[in-house]
């Protein structure tokens, strides 16, 4: 019989998700972190997306949320699992179920989830589905952690060409602030709530300095050297100008009742997990806007 050192015990690593710019970000930050790239597992409905992720040495794996037996295969091994919440709202939390059910076949010893700010309280429209995930979460019997993340800075960044060729922001968000972060730096966080203890049953607020959008239209001008302004507009005037543009009615809607519950506050939130996680201050918006650019 052969004593087993704790250098011997292998930890194995699965993010979901992984062919998407979150989980994909994730798996880098794994390796980043040190974790051997053959002790990580990417799992993505579609694999021909994680393909770089492979050329690095990871294992890619098809997993679908809605296909428990790929799941259950997927997981087989693995220790720790990050679950990306699902992008089919109305259908996440069936998915989410499916997850969690075959992380608790397959032996996983700890699963963290991507949820939303507040989302026990939320007033946004995506919230209930994270909320629901979460009550299933605590009451899976698996330890688990809950990692809010709050927007992705680049849900806005992305756009800084648009917000430039328009010379405006245009948006219902009134004076609202918004705790967003760089994706990478919400990947970052997970990595590190992977890898290392003290996370269990903890529910993290992931979000950067709240920012309202004229503050980012004043960061853009600043960082581009030509002005864009952020022009606030009552939600029915956003949903005429969104449908105006060729948007049907209903993802107006949606855009506009997300932006709405943004004025009042639903984004906006102080908190120091992220940098407590991270161990550094979240990106500053300017240096994700020069990237973009
Ligand atoms: N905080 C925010 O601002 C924000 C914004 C948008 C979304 N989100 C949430 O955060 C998640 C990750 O964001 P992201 O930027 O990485 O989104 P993304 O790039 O669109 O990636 C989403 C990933 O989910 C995968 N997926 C969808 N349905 C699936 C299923 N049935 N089974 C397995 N995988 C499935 C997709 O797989 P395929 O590659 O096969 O399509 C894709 O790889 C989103 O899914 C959404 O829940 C947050």
């Amino acid at each position: 019989m052969t004593d087993t050192s704790p250098e011997d015990i292998v930890t194995i690593y699965a993010v979901t998700g992984a062919g998407g710019h979150l989980g994909s970000l994730v798996v880098q930050e794994l390796l980043a972190r040190g974790v051997p790239a053959g002790d990580v597992v990417a799992v993505a409905r579609t694999p021909q997306k994680a393909e770089d992720l492979s050329g690095r040495g990871v294992q890619v794996r098809r997993g679908d949320y809605t296909d428990p037996a790929s799941l259950r295969a997927a997981f087989d091994g693995v220790d720790r699992l990050l679950l990306v919440s699902g992008d089919a709202v109305g259908q996440r939390f069936a998915q989410h179920a499916n997850v969690v059910d075959a992380a608790r076949e397959s032996g996983v010893s700890a699963i963290a989830y991507t949820s939303l700010t507040r989302a026990d309280t939320s007033p946004l429209a995506l919230a209930p589905e994270h909320r629901r995930t979460e009550e299933l979460l605590a009451g899976s019997g698996l330890p688990y952690t809950v990692l809010r993340n709050n927007w992705y800075l680049e849900n806005y960044t992305d756009r800084a060409a648009e917000y430039l060729a328009r010379g405006e922001i245009l948006s219902a968000t009134g004076t609202g602030r918004i705790g967003a972060a760089a994706r990478r730096d919400l990947a970052g966080a997970a990595a590190v709530v992977l890898t290392t203890d003290g996370h269990d049953g903890r529910t993290y607020e992931l979000a950067g300095p709240p920012l309202t959008l004229t503050e980012l239209a004043a960061t853009l001008s600043e960082v581009s050297g030509r002005q864009v302004a952020h022009r606030a507009v009552p939600a029915a005037e956003l949903v005429a100008a969104l449908t105006a543009a060729g948007l049907d009615e209903a993802t107006a809607g949606f855009v506009a009742a997300m932006d709405e519950a943004i004025a009042g506050g639903a984004l906006d939130i102080e908190s120091s997990d992220l940098a407590d996680l991270l161990g550094r201050a979240p990106t500053p918006v300017a240096d994700v806007l020069r990237a973009a650019l």
